[in-house]
Protein backbone atom coordinates (compact mmCIF):
# COMPACT_ATOMS: atom_id res chain seq x y z
CA UNK A 1 0.00 0.00 0.00
CA UNK A 2 1.39 3.36 -0.55
CA UNK A 3 2.11 6.13 1.77
CA UNK A 4 -0.36 6.79 4.60
CA UNK A 5 -1.01 9.98 6.19
CA UNK A 6 -2.51 10.77 9.75
CA UNK A 7 -5.54 12.30 9.17
CA UNK A 8 -6.96 12.06 12.82
CA UNK A 9 -8.24 10.57 16.12
CA UNK A 10 -10.99 7.79 15.30
CA UNK A 11 -12.33 10.02 18.49
CA UNK A 12 -12.87 13.04 15.80
CA UNK A 13 -14.93 10.69 13.61
CA UNK A 14 -17.83 10.13 14.94
CA UNK A 15 -20.13 7.09 14.20
CA UNK A 16 -22.43 7.97 11.52
CA UNK A 17 -21.34 10.96 10.68
CA UNK A 18 -19.30 12.30 7.65
CA UNK A 19 -16.13 14.38 8.95
CA UNK A 20 -14.19 16.76 6.37
CA UNK A 21 -10.09 15.95 6.18
CA UNK A 22 -7.36 16.57 4.21
CA UNK A 23 -4.39 14.59 3.35
CA UNK A 24 -1.35 16.03 0.87
CA UNK A 25 -3.97 18.79 -0.85
CA UNK A 26 -6.03 16.25 -1.18
CA UNK A 27 -9.81 17.09 0.83
CA UNK A 28 -11.71 14.19 1.64
CA UNK A 29 -14.86 13.57 3.70
CA UNK A 30 -14.10 10.32 6.37
CA UNK A 31 -17.45 8.51 7.10
CA UNK A 32 -17.51 6.06 9.73
CA UNK A 33 -19.55 3.12 9.72
CA UNK A 34 -20.29 0.74 12.04
CA UNK A 35 -17.94 -1.75 10.26
CA UNK A 36 -15.21 1.13 9.82
CA UNK A 37 -14.18 3.75 8.14
CA UNK A 38 -14.64 4.79 4.10
CA UNK A 39 -12.97 8.24 2.73
CA UNK A 40 -14.31 10.20 -0.80
CA UNK A 41 -13.14 13.22 -2.34
CA UNK A 42 -14.45 15.90 -1.26
CA UNK A 43 -15.81 17.01 -5.02
CA UNK A 44 -18.52 16.32 -6.76
CA UNK A 45 -17.73 14.59 -9.86
CA UNK A 46 -20.85 16.56 -11.29
CA UNK A 47 -19.73 20.01 -11.18
CA UNK A 48 -16.41 19.83 -8.42
CA UNK A 49 -18.42 21.29 -5.98
CA UNK A 50 -18.07 20.39 -2.10
CA UNK A 51 -19.48 17.35 -0.76
CA UNK A 52 -19.41 18.43 2.58
CA UNK A 53 -22.59 19.62 4.14
CA UNK A 54 -24.35 16.36 1.90
CA UNK A 55 -26.62 14.52 3.96
CA UNK A 56 -25.43 10.83 4.85
CA UNK A 57 -27.88 8.09 5.30
CA UNK A 58 -26.38 5.10 6.15
CA UNK A 59 -23.26 4.66 3.49
CA UNK A 60 -25.07 6.94 1.09
CA UNK A 61 -24.63 10.43 0.91
CA UNK A 62 -26.40 12.95 -1.24
CA UNK A 63 -24.88 16.29 -2.59
CA UNK A 64 -26.22 19.41 -1.42
CA UNK A 65 -26.20 21.06 -4.65
CA UNK A 66 -27.95 18.82 -7.10
CA UNK A 67 -28.40 15.58 -4.90
CA UNK A 68 -26.71 13.51 -6.93
CA UNK A 69 -26.29 10.23 -3.89
CA UNK A 70 -23.18 8.06 -3.94
CA UNK A 71 -22.19 4.72 -1.72
CA UNK A 72 -19.40 6.43 0.34
CA UNK A 73 -16.90 3.38 0.38
CA UNK A 74 -17.28 2.11 -2.99
CA UNK A 75 -17.74 5.63 -4.71
CA UNK A 76 -20.53 4.50 -6.95
CA UNK A 77 -22.99 6.67 -8.13
CA UNK A 78 -26.92 5.78 -7.14
CA UNK A 79 -28.77 8.78 -8.52
CA UNK A 80 -27.64 11.43 -10.64
CA UNK A 81 -28.49 15.28 -10.70
CA UNK A 82 -31.87 14.78 -9.31
CA UNK A 83 -33.06 17.83 -7.52
CA UNK A 84 -32.00 21.33 -6.30
CA UNK A 85 -30.79 21.72 -2.20
CA UNK A 86 -32.77 18.57 -1.34
CA UNK A 87 -35.86 19.75 -3.73
CA UNK A 88 -36.66 17.03 -6.68
CA UNK A 89 -36.96 18.25 -10.03
CA UNK A 90 -38.79 16.61 -13.19
CA UNK A 91 -37.00 14.36 -15.39
CA UNK A 92 -36.56 17.22 -18.27
CA UNK A 93 -35.91 19.56 -15.87
CA UNK A 94 -32.79 17.46 -14.69
CA UNK A 95 -31.37 17.00 -17.87
CA UNK A 96 -30.86 20.75 -18.25
CA UNK A 97 -29.14 21.42 -14.73
CA UNK A 98 -26.58 18.25 -15.67
CA UNK A 99 -25.69 20.56 -17.88
CA UNK A 100 -24.30 16.96 -20.50
CA UNK A 101 -22.67 15.76 -17.97
CA UNK A 102 -22.52 11.79 -17.10
CA UNK A 103 -23.42 10.10 -14.67
CA UNK A 104 -20.49 9.01 -13.04
CA UNK A 105 -19.01 7.74 -9.28
CA UNK A 106 -16.87 9.69 -6.88
CA UNK A 107 -13.28 9.21 -6.19
CA UNK A 108 -12.79 6.90 -3.05
CA UNK A 109 -9.70 6.49 -0.63
CA UNK A 110 -8.35 3.33 1.33
CA UNK A 111 -8.73 4.19 5.14
CA UNK A 112 -6.88 2.56 7.91
CA UNK A 113 -7.41 2.62 11.84
CA UNK A 114 -3.94 1.85 14.16
CA UNK A 115 -4.05 1.99 17.57
CA UNK A 116 -6.62 4.82 17.78
CA UNK A 117 -5.32 6.94 14.79
CA UNK A 118 -6.78 6.87 11.32
CA UNK A 119 -4.53 7.03 8.37
CA UNK A 120 -5.49 8.22 4.66
CA UNK A 121 -3.76 6.67 1.77
CA UNK A 122 -4.18 9.29 -0.80
CA UNK A 123 -2.27 7.49 -3.49
CA UNK A 124 -3.85 4.83 -3.81
S1 LIG B 1 -22.47 19.50 -7.90
FE1 LIG B 1 -23.10 17.62 -7.00
S2 LIG B 1 -24.83 17.05 -8.12
FE2 LIG B 1 -24.24 18.95 -8.99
Amino acid sequence: MSQQVFIGNTSDFPLGQAKGASANAVSVLVVHLKNGYCAIANKCPHLGLPLAGGKLAGNVISCPWHNSTFDVCTGRNLDWVSGIAGVKMPGWVRNIVALGKQPHGVTTYPVTEKEGKLYLHPGD
